[in-house]
């Protein structure tokens, strides 16, 4: 049975975006704003999360769906009549048992579920009240909802700006929009809301009237997580506060994370890792024990495994890099690389759904794509795996051991045994047995004295040019 159970109200378009993306969908570090609303009323002890859902719903239900599952209820509504309205939308939805209903709105992604909490604890000291709310301070107030409180000091409204009179506009506690309800009392007050304002809507803030003879509890919440984003100025803004959140987070844990560098909400660090200045850690992202990503590389939904290290402006994408491993300067590993324990792809180097064995070596200008490389192997500057005939891609397998001298292509499909050597500058279009060498150049001529005669000839060349002009 949970006790407690959450409204998040996220129909609105978000007009002040200027998006095609719903407001509530755009993503803050790596994450959907939403997400951290929902993982915050989750986090206080909400069971299970209804959110109001009207204008561009589609994304936003299957996003909710495919992240939460069933945790995460929705409750359409068609027209916004405003947030009482929403709110409303939602009680069908409610679980009859849940004795409390955190009410939030979407828009107000740096909520922590640790002011739920108090929240909650504030509500419990106060028994009878039908609700609890945080309030906070702010310099400009703009926009925001006013509190007003009676001689006693207790909150008696919230008046909506636009219904302010001068003196009443002064006020500089503001609502945030965060509230806890009595279910008992959100079913009895909402279906008597009055959309008797300047907006012609149904405010939730009116509840507050509605429920002050019987007291509630109030909680001062700080400004910095409760601001709502309206715009792509506060949505970066909040974006930023998130990435410091992140990093903190991982320092805590005991990794250095420069300041600068950009680790998503979704990426995991092991402990004692180094994260340089200017790098991006997106996705799934995950690093082992002593890992380094220097800067200005960009790692997304990769593994980099345990001391390895990524040097400098590489990138990588759905990638696997084993313990101990070297990538780059400036290399580019592509989906489906896994580069194994001790190997290094060096500067210059593309790989693509390639597997890299033990201790193998590509470390300058080289594109490996759709192949496989022993353990060991060296693959010399400038190889090329042909892997594309223009319709098909084929494999490249090499076995252990195996030496590429520089400059050489490999035409797949094609295999080269243990051990194997291919000589500098050859095109290979055949298998190379186990232990044998492939070489395929033009044999070289050596012509003794034929430089000095050879500048002479375009010498003279080049003074005969030069009187034809001038004559
Ligand atoms: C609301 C509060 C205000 C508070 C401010 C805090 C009301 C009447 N006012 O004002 O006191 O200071 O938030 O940011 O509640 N929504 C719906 N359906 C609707 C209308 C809104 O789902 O019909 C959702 C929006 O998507 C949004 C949230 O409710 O997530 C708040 O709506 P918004 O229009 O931003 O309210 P504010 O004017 O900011
Ligand atoms: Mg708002």
């Amino acid at each position: 049975m949970s006790e407690w159970t959450a409204i998040i109200l996220a129909a609105g378009q978000g007009k002040r975006m200027k998006s095609a993306l719903p407001k509530v969908l755009h993503p803050l570090a790596g994450l959907p704003m939403i997400h951290y609303v929902v993982e915050a009323a989750m986090g206080a002890g909400a069971r299970e999360v209804v959110v109001v859902v009207g204008h561009g719903r589609e994304p936003v239900v299957s996003y909710l769906e495919a992240t939460f599952g069933g945790r995460v209820r929705v409750a359409i509504q068609e027209e916004q009549l405003g947030t009482g309205h929403a709110a409303r939308c939602a009680l069908p939805q409610l679980p009859p048992e849940a004795r409390g209903t955190f009410l939030l709105y979407g828009d107000t992604p740096l909520l922590e579920a640790s002011l739920l909490r108090r929240l909650a604890q504030a509500w419990e000291a106060r028994p009878g009240a039908p609700l609890a709310m945080v309030t906070c301070l702010l310099d400009d107030a703009t926009g925001y909802g006013r509190v007003l409180r009676g001689e006693s000091g207790d909150v008696k409204a919230i008046r909506e700006q636009r219904d302010c009179s001068a003196e009443e506009a002064a006020v500089r506690e503001v609502n945030p929009g965060v509230y806890l309800f009595s279910t008992d009392f959100l079913r009895e007050a909402l279906p008597s809301l009055k959309a008797q304002n300047a907006q012609g809507e149904y405010y939730l803030t009116d509840t507050i009237e509605m429920a002050a003879p019987r007291g509630l509890a109030t909680v001062l919440g700080d400004a910095g997580q409760l601001r709502g984003i309206n715009d792509r100025a506060q949505l970066d803004e909040a974006e930023e506060e998130l990435y410091q959140r992140v990093a903190a987070r991982w320092r805590r844990e005991g990794s250095t994370i420069r300041r600068g560098a950009r680790i998503e909400a979704t990426v995991e660090l092991a402990e004692d890792c180094t994260v340089e200045h200017g790098a991006v850690l997106r996705g799934k992202t995950r690093l082992g024990a002593g890992a380094r990503i220097d800067v200005g590389s960009v790692v997304e939904d990769s593994e980099v495994g345990a001391g390895a290290v990524v040097k400098p402006y590489s990138v990588l994408v759905k990638a696997r890099v084993g313990a101990g491993a070297q990538i780059g300067p400036m290399a580019h590993l592509r989906p489906g690389s896994e580069i194994g324990e001790e190997a290094h792809v060096g500067n210059f180097v593309e790989t693509k759904n390639t597997v890299m064995h033990r201790g193998a070596k590509a470390n300058h200008l080289a594109y490996l794509g759709d192949g496989e490389i022993g353990e060991g192997s060296n693959i010399g500057a400038g190889t090329i795996f042909c892997n594309y005939d223009g319709f098909q891609k084929h494999r490249t397998r090499l076995g252990a051991r195996v030496f590429i001298g520089s400059d050489s292509q490999l035409v797949a499909p094609i295999t080269i045994g243990d051990g194997a050597y291919v000589a500098t500058g050859t095109t290979v279009t055949r298998d190379v047995p186990a232990d044998g060498l492939a070489i395929g150049r033009t044999p070289q001529q050596n012509k003794e004295g034929y430089a000095s005669r050879l500048r002479g000839r375009l010498q003279a060349q080049a003074q005969a040019a030069k009187g034809a002009k001038g004559g």
